[in-house]
């Protein structure tokens, strides 16, 4: 049976991310994808963490402490769309990898979801601020409420990319997109 489609993109950025590099989790969330990204970066990387709500960035801060990686995370109580204004300079075109989890936040307030007005223009960001060859993961769940279109936007916006090598994985509940930007 295929592991979740939550798994297979762990395993594929596990596969890609190396000690030192940097990584950002756009959608911090509960904070499982923030710490996954801590361990895969080691010590001598670092990770940006981007939520709006308090309670998000509460967990994710609570997950990163009780393993003792806080300090290799910095997160941001900010929309994704304000990634290029609050990245420091340094990081811009240097990222490996970009995750994007869309959606609600689980044991949360079902009413704030990601909406494609804000996620689109993140992801284009994003697309700007990864290294050649770097890595995004987008992990779109259609099950709410505007969950189907803004999966259905994600996916025009990416293909549309000519720099992109995309990989989309389907499922009954939730669709993958794994995009690979263009260089080594
Ligand atoms: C499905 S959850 C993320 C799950 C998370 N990756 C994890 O590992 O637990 C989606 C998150 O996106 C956040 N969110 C919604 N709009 C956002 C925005 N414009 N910028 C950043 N985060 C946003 C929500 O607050 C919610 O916590």
């Amino acid at each position: 049976m295929r592991p979740p489609l939550t798994r297979i993109a762990h395993l594929r950025l596990a596969a890609h991310l190396g000690q030192g590099d940097l990584a950002l989790d756009a959608t911090a969330g509960n904070g499982h994808d923030t710490l996954f990204l801590a361990r895969q970066v080691g010590p001598g990387g670092r990770v940006f963490a981007f939520d709006l709500q308090p309670t998000a960035l509460e967990r994710t801060r609570q997950r990163l402490r009780e393993q003792s990686l806080l300090e290799r995370v910095t997160l941001h109580q900010a929309g994704h769309e304000r990634m290029k204004e609050l990245l420091p300079g340094e990081a811009w075109g240097r990222l490996s990898a970009v995750m994007f989890n869309l959606g609600y936040l689980p044991g949360s307030d079902k009413g704030l979801v990601t909406l494609p007005e804000t996620t689109l223009p993140a992801l284009e960001q994003a697309l700007a601020a990864l290294r050649p060859g770097g890595l995004l993961s987008v992990l779109a769940y259609r099950g709410h409420p505007g969950g189907k279109e803004e999966s259905v936007a994600v996916a025009r916006m990416l293909k549309a990319r000519r720099d992109l090598e995309l990989e989309i994985t389907e499922s009954p509940g939730p669709i993958l997109f794994l995009a690979r930007k263009s260089g080594v």
